[in-house]
């Protein structure tokens, strides 16, 4: 054959590959039409909807178990990967499985279902919501996103939003914080980074699951008004910003009704006044009913077979559509749903592809989020930063020679490696008690020199003490371990660590302590001694967070997202019975005590004086705030307040601007901006307030108006510093949607 031939060949082949994709992907939307990108999530979910029999619609409606073992010790079902949740793929429609993994943190790997395999472990959600910078949400949802994916997964059961309500919540740590604001817009960043890599991530649990003690039975009572203005902004916050492709309904009632059959929650406000077009999955056990959850607006029944007391979504379902009790367009609807957030997210065009994750780019993501988050409560006589020539370093407690701790239940990340302390009791659910492998003694050594650090575990008090009065300096690590299921009976830290504190303290004036706990604890060691470092639960970076903090080399920029109380005495409920497995819980708990006041606004309006202010953080310069100026223009309003770092080195300033609305009892986050300055650089930072923060939900109306008169606009460096306020006049209205 001559060279033309052969040339010739080359380009005919070239010429059928090249056309080969596109007639592909003809022949595809020809068959299948639901299969043309160019078309809309909504137009390809009908396209397909209208191609499914009945029993593949009722396949797509309930997901599995996707691990072995699980409440009734079933095998782990063919095709999942040993995480959460399964839905089988269905090939002759090219409908990808749905392999659901937990959480917040970063991909869990549920009672080692997956034996081996290893993740990158964020710090809690209350340390990304303490850094004030959605940017850092964002970047850390794109990182467990990408993680997941990387995995096998196409859905993260992500986007923890309940507001801390009590700080005895055990599952505060998978949250953002009290308000709903600032929860919101960090959420919200953190779906957006999340599904960045064509994977859903599920907004949850809808709704007000504020406490962990009996959350398969408490109803949570409280009014619509004040709902919409605090647990249920919040969501809408983040699912405008953030696009959830599903939300989870909670296992708690709301009213008396349960949430996953709750239509006041799932259909009225979600899907009718909030035009939510993805899908409702029930929590693991939150189904309990067909027709009326159904019907009320539930989607998806999750791993029913094991958790719920019936299959409802499996023959009840089947019957009651059989009885007309179900349409069969709202089956089409629930479906629908499912496959449009599919289609919007990408699931179909970019299924996961397993592959390696790049672990030190991914842990670098985890401590620069707690670089950005963790707070400085307390540093008198600028005990901090320490001097990278310190002479000697005394590392004490909290395991801090091996790893930092983490919250526990389904959300856990198993680090590569294993957990870097195993065997600490309880190892079964809601253990085990997991630490990261990121050793704050090993970072400190990295920093003065390994000679210079030595270690004391805490239980030893006697040996703690001599080795802090050897050292010039001692860092006592105090940790408080929280965990899904349960709520803290009281915020003192357990095992005499107050007593080690307080003995350490008197053994060397220069003590710190870094915290490791699920939020705000009891300190009444706290003026014994030099500074007090918030590090949440720290992640996979935690290490080298803490020590670039305690040496300098960061400057500490993280503000508190929960009101620190002085007691529990101050909280809206004193005793939460049923905590920790002691008493009886009540069949409901009371948040009409303080309504949507919820946290700093609950102590404002009741004025109580706490420990540390929402919003309250320390940082290694200073800073100052002029005159804000406020334009108002109709009810969006912005406010432009000068800001300057007064300090000697760089930092960043958390400009928060609070409103109080003519009447009102106290004032609420409106908006905010985080400022980085060199030292005496200054900044005008503007802010553009939230319409929903300015208005009020009215019931009668069913929707957000704006009540008219003066409102008070403040700039604070927290919810108790508030400046002088600058008035502003706003019309009365309803607020444009
Ligand atoms: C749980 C949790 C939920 C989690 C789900 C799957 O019990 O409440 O947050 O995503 O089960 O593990």
């Amino acid at each position: 054959m001559n060279k033309r031939t052969r040339a010739g060949l080359r380009l005919v082949g070239v010429l059928a590959m090249g056309l080969a994709a596109p007639l592909a992907l003809a022949a595809a939307s020809a068959s299948q039409p639901w299969m043309n990108p160019k078309f809309s999530p909504d137009k390809r979910a009908d396209l397909l909807v209208s191609k499914m029999t009945q029993a593949e619609k009722l396949h797509m409606i309930r997901s599995y178990f996707g691990s072995p073992g699980g409440p009734k010790g079933f095998p782990m079902p063919k095709g999942a990967l040993g995480s959460a949740g399964y839905v089988p793929a269905i090939p002759r429609l090219g409908i990808p499985a749905l392999q659901e993994s937990d959480a917040g943190m970063g991909v869990a790997n549920p009672h080692g279902a997956r034996p081996g395999d290893g993740a990158t472990s964020l710090p809690s959600g209350l340390a990304t919501a303490a850094t004030w910078t959605p940017q850092i949400a964002y970047k850390g949802g794109k990182m467990i996103g990408h993680e997941a994916w990387s995995k096998g997964f196409n859905i993260l059961l992500a986007g923890g939003i309940d507001l801390v309500r009590d700080p005895r919540n055990g599952r505060n740590f998978e949250y953002a914080g009290e308000d709903p604001l600032l929860a919101g817009e960090m959420v919200g960043s953190f779906i957006k980074g999340i599904q960045s890599q064509h994977v859903i991530s599920t907004i949850k649990h809808y709704a007000v699951n504020d406490q962990e003690t009996a959350r398969t039975t408490v109803s949570a009572v409280i009014s619509k008004k004040a709902m919409r203005e605090s647990d249920l902004l919040a969501f809408e916050i983040a699912i405008a910003k953030g696009d959830p492709g599903s939300v989870m309904c909670s296992y708690n009632k709301v009213n008396g009704d349960w949430a996953c059959e709750n239509k006041y929650l799932l259909t009225d406000v979600l899907k009718d006044d909030w035009k939510y077009p993805g899908f409702v999955m029930s929590d693991w056990g939150g189904t309990h009913s067909s027709a009326k959850a159904v019907n009320a607006g539930l989607d998806q029944e999750s791993a029913g077979e094991q958790f719920d007391d019936k299959e409802w979504f499996d023959k009840p379902l089947k019957q009651d559509l059989a009885d007309g009790k179900v349409s069969e367009k709202r089956l089409d609807d629930m479906v629908h749903r499912i496959l449009r957030s599919m289609f919007a997210v990408g699931l179909f065009e970019h299924p996961p592809t397993k592959q390696p994750v790049n672990r030190a780019a991914d842990k670098r993501v985890a401590q620069h989020t707690l670089e950005a988050g963790a707070v400085l409560l307390r540093n008198e006589h600028d005990t901090l930063p320490l001097a990278s020539s310190t002479a000697s370093v005394a590392v004490i407690g909290a395991h801090a020679d091996k790893g930092v701790l983490a919250g526990g239940g389904s959300s856990v990340v198993v680090p590569w490696g294993g957990n870097a302390v195993p065997g600490l009791k309880p190892t079964e659910w809601p253990g085990p008690i997991m630490y990261q492998r990121s050793a704050p003694m090993a970072a400190i050594a990295s920093i003065v020199g390994k000679s210079k650090v030595h270690f004391a575990e805490g239980d030893d008090i006697a040996k703690a003490v001599a080795l802090a009065k050897r050292s010039k300096v001692a860092v006592v690590f105090a940790q408080k371990w929280a965990g899904e299921s349960f709520d803290w009976v009281n915020l003192k830290l357990d095992d005499n660590q107050d007593q080690l504190i307080e003995a350490v303290a008197k053994a060397n004036p220069n003590t710190i302590v870094v915290l490791e706990t699920n939020g705000p604890v009891d300190m009444p060691w706290l003026d014994q001694v030099g500074a007090v470092l918030e590090a949440w639960y720290p992640g996979s970076g935690g290490g080298p967070a803490i020590a670039n903090i305690l040496f300098g080399k960061v400057n500490p920029s993280g503000r508190l997202p929960v009101t620190w109380p002085r007691s529990l005495d101050q909280l809206p409920r004193k005793d939460l019975p049923g905590a920790g497995g002691h008493g009886t819980p009540d069949k409901s708990v009371d948040y009409n005590i303080e309504g949507a006041d919820v946290g700093y606004r609950w102590f404002i309006a009741k004025d109580k004086q706490p420990l540390f202010s929402f919003g309250y953080g320390l940082s290694y310069t200073q800073f100052s705030h002029g005159t804000p100026k406020v334009a108002a223009h109709g009810h969006q309003v912005k406010v432009t307040v000068p800001v300057q770092n007064t300090g000697k080195r760089a930092g960043a300033d958390v400009v928060q601007v609070y409103v109080k609305a003519p009447g009102a009892d106290a004032p609420h986050l409106a908006g905010f901006d985080k400022v980085s300055l060199k030292a005496g650089a200054s900044q005008g930072v503007t802010v553009s307030l939230h319409p929903k923060l300015l208005a009020e939900f009215d019931t009668a109306s069913d929707d957000w108006r704006i009540a008219g008169g003066d409102y008070q606009v403040y700039v604070g460096s927290d919810a108790e510093h508030l400046g002088q306020p600058v008035n502003v006049h706003l019309a009365a209205g309803k607020l444009a949607p």
